[in-house]
């Protein structure tokens, strides 16, 4: 498939940058380290990303540091643990009171205080509050358009499907308002049609990208798609047509919109002054079987600990800056908030960072300065504190438990059945050798040499000190819910919460 933007490339190269550089951070959802064909897959179409991937930097080990949306996009957007910024245990939900809270100094924030235009496309999930306190404007960014929760958090039938000629897939959460389109802080489709939602989103970012240029300014865009969360869905033009099913066609719808965001950049003759990074915010669903995505050689998936969960596809693209190549220095989506600061001339936030700058290892001036990363599960408690500890190659897990999400896996350790376990000795793997975590170091019928020991004795003394010097900040979950918080397009109607129904564009 020829990939048109990556031709305009030998022109972008050769020019100079200027300071700071435009930002495109595209977040997939739920997508597995197995997913892109980049990554091995064998029957994706991703054309677009795995252009990215050959020409630009593409990590091997880039974790996420909690396999769930909520904390995930919190660290992403703070550089901070998620219990050191509230958003634990497990997802906020539609009525939830509690939200990322705005004394957190998010990217956006940082990023516009340097004179970035700054937008969001897409699922926020962190939170939606009393009059949208927590939603995106009020986190930094000029412009949203998006869902402010996943897509399956309110009923969806007849929302991902083309009737009466494709059947709809799922009916997700009953009993909720159905889900609202926000521009900014204002509701603009209740429910919209997910099949047109990719190609506004491109236009949206198109629009931002045309202002920012017209403004003499750069553009910080967070593209966080919905795609391939479940349940699917697709534009027309990718219905059917990737050759893996549901999954695979929207998938493919992302690919396509990762394609035309370039092209959108390289129409505006910024390639080389525009890093893309793109990155997911966990492992995949396997609960969902073939519509839930693949993690690849890596164990479980979504809701664990193990590293199908935390260790996701990472790609940053910046013609003449970033030097084409693979990575297996360790790194975070905690580090992109100092990186970007880093790189954007901007001063950290005065807070108790998680995030370490790896902008030398893009720019090839150095390597990655992160050496460990500490998981903690969705349910995290101060007690038991992290679940698992990587350290160079090794990485011990000191408790694991199941997850629904990782249900279907043909690995039991993986499924809700598997109950919270402490692991004393912890079980340890080598991921340079194995990085399946098939093969526990001190295990049964293990020949437990030297170096696995003082590897445990380490892991064991960093998990020691890192849950020591850990303080958790109150739980925003543990505010609970008020279903009157739900966004209605109608406040106070009746019948409540059907009547919450203004729909977009009709399919
Ligand atoms: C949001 O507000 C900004 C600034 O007022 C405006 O430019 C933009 O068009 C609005 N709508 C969306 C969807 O961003
Ligand atoms: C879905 O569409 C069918 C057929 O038009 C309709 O009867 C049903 O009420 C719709 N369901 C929802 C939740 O909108
Ligand atoms: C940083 O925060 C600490 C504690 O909140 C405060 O004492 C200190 O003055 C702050 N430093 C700056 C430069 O704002």
């Amino acid at each position: 498939m020829v990939v048109l933007w990556a031709l305009v490339l030998a022109v972008a190269a050769g020019l100079a940058a200027a300071y700071p550089p435009n930002i495109v951070l595209i977040f997939a959802d739920d997508l597995g380290y197995g997913d892109l064909g980049s990554y091995g897959h064998p029957s994706s179409t991703t054309p677009n990303l795995d252009q990215l991937a050959s020409a630009g930097l593409r990590f091997t080990d880039f974790y996420v540091p909690v396999s769930l949306c909520t904390p995930s996009r919190a660290a992403l957007l703070t550089g901070r643990l998620p219990v050191r910024t509230g958003m634990y245990p497990g997802v906020l939900e539609p009525g939830s009171r509690g939200g990322l809270p705005l004394e957190e100094v998010t990217l956006a924030e940082i990023l516009a205080a340097q004179g970035y235009l700054t937008g969001m496309a897409g699922k926020w999930h962190l939170g939606v509050g009393p009059q949208g306190a927590f939603l995106p404007p009020h986190h930094g960014f000029h412009r949203f358009l998006g869902i402010p929760y996943s897509h399956d958090q309110g009923p969806c039938q007849n929302l991902t499907c083309f009737p009466p000629a494709t059947p709809c897939n799922g009916i997700c959460d009953q009993g909720l308002v159905a889900i609202p389109l926000l521009a900014n802080l204002s509701v603009e489709a209740q429910p919209p049609w997910l099949p047109g939602l990719e190609a506004r989103y491109v236009a949206f970012s198109h629009e931002l990208m045309i202002d920012a240029q017209r403004q003499g300014r750069p553009f910080f865009l967070y593209y966080a798609s919905h795609h391939t969360h479940y349940p699917q869905f697709s534009g027309q033009s990718f219905v059917g047509r990737s050759g893996r099913g549901p999954f695979g066609d929207s998938l493919m719808e992302l690919d396509a919109a990762v394609g035309a965001l370039m092209t959108a950049v390289g129409d505006l003759g910024l390639l080389g002054e525009t890093l893309v990074i793109f990155t997911a915010d966990n492992g995949p669903e396997t609960m969902r079987m073939s519509h839930g995505g693949c993690s690849g050689v890596l164990r479980c998936g979504k809701g664990t600990t193990f590293d199908g969960g935390v260790r996701v596809p990472a790609v940053a693209f910046w013609p003449g800056h970033i030097t084409p190549g693979v990575t297996h220095d360790l790194v975070s989506s905690l580090d992109l908030l100092p990186t970007l600061a880093a790189l954007s001339g901007a001063p950290l936030p005065n807070v108790t960072l998680d995030g370490i700058d790896f902008s030398p290892l893009l720019l090839g001036t150095g390597k990655s300065l992160r050496q460990n990363m500490y998981f903690y599960p969705t349910y995290p408690d101060e007690i038991r504190g992290v679940f698992a500890v990587r350290s160079g190659k090794y990485k011990a897990h000191f408790f694991t438990q199941g997850s629904a999400h990782s249900d279907n896996t043909p690995d039991p350790a993986c499924h809700s059945s598997s109950p919270l376990t402490a692991h004393e000795p912890p079980m340890l793997f080598d991921l340079s050798e194995d990085p399946g975590e098939n093969y526990n170091l001190l295990g049964n019928g293990a020949e437990v040499d030297q170096e696995a020991l003082e590897a445990m004795k380490e892991l064991q003394l960093l998990k020691a000190q890192f849950d020591a010097s850990m303080t958790f900040s109150p739980s925003q979950m543990a505010l609970g819910e008020d279903a009157a918080l739900q966004l209605c397009c109608q406040p106070s109607c009746i019948p409540w919460p059907t009547c919450c129904h203004c729909p977009g564009i009709p399919p």
